[in-house]
């Protein structure tokens, strides 16, 4: 799995104290890379020693590693709308999703980015290409706890943004994102001769904007423009971040 910012011992200590906030009969969202895959092991520890969960992933990587952690799994239709067609469990109570844990490329923090509804500021996510899904089953917790290193921290978010986009329309959105004031760059396969193609079977464009100075403007401007599946700025999402240091966790929010 992909690895970016902190040490991986920093961002085990992030992943194993937002596990630890998981309860028993909780449905659990997955999140998708390194600091995440710590908590998806470390709910696998717990549930070897009896804890009931059901995990939804956000990804076919989180959904191989719940699966051979011995996680039970659950379709994010199933967690949240058994009734919907094509779900074979009608009448059942949704269960919802009780608490998601996933990671981040940038947390913005500091004053002024305390978001409406939630302590903490914006994010960037989508450095793992699984910001699309991640973002259904985030925003469908009643709790998203992020996890990451110190090196995800900053007072402003200026990371690119990664905007997953449909094949066909990947030159009309980079145009858009010039429009902008984006520089879009087609994410490259890193061990392959070809693009980066998502769970979900699209191209995804990192779009350099410098320092967003408006977050929740940029969000609505690449979830306007067609051709635009999901982009990775998170506004007011996220309830709190774990971040692991050399010396234990500081959580905010
Ligand atoms: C995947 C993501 C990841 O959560 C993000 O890239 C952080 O990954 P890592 O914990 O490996 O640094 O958004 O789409």
């Amino acid at each position: 799995m992909k690895t970016s910012g902190g040490s991986d011992a920093v961002k085990r200590r992030a992943g194993e104290s937002a596990a630890d906030v998981v309860g028993d009969g909780d449905v659990i969202g997955l999140g998708t890379g390194s600091t995440a895959a710590h908590a998806i092991r470390r709910i696998g520890e717990r549930v070897d020693a009896g804890l009931d969960v059901r995990g939804v992933p956000t990804s076919f990587a989180s959904r191989e590693l719940a699966i051979e952690r011995g996680i039970p799994l659950l379709d994010l239709d199933e967690a949240v709308a058994p009734d919907a067609p094509g779900v074979d469990a009608p009448g059942i109570d949704a269960p919802g999703i009780d608490v998601a844990i996933d990671g981040a490329d940038q947390v913005a923090v500091g004053e002024g980015n305390g978001a409406a509804g939630s302590g903490v500021g914006p994010l960037i996510k989508g450095g793992g290409a699984a910001h699309a899904r991640e973002k259904l089953v985030d925003a469908a917790a009643d709790r998203f706890v992020v996890v990451v290193d110190p090196s995800k921290e900053s007072p402003t978010l200026d990371r690119p943004v990664p905007v997953e986009v449909l094949p066909a329309g990947r030159t009309a959105v980079a145009e858009a994102v010039r429009a902008a004031g984006g520089e879009p760059t087609l994410r490259r396969a890193e061990r392959k001769d070809g693009p980066v193609v998502t769970d979900n079977g699209n191209l995804v464009l990192d779009c350099a904007f410098g320092e967003i100075a408006d977050p929740g403007a940029l969000a609505t401007t690449l979830a306007t423009t067609p051709g635009v599946v999901e982009h990775g700025i998170f506004v007011g999402l996220a309830d709190e971040v774990h971040v692991g240091t050399e010396t234990g966790v500081r959580v905010t929010g």
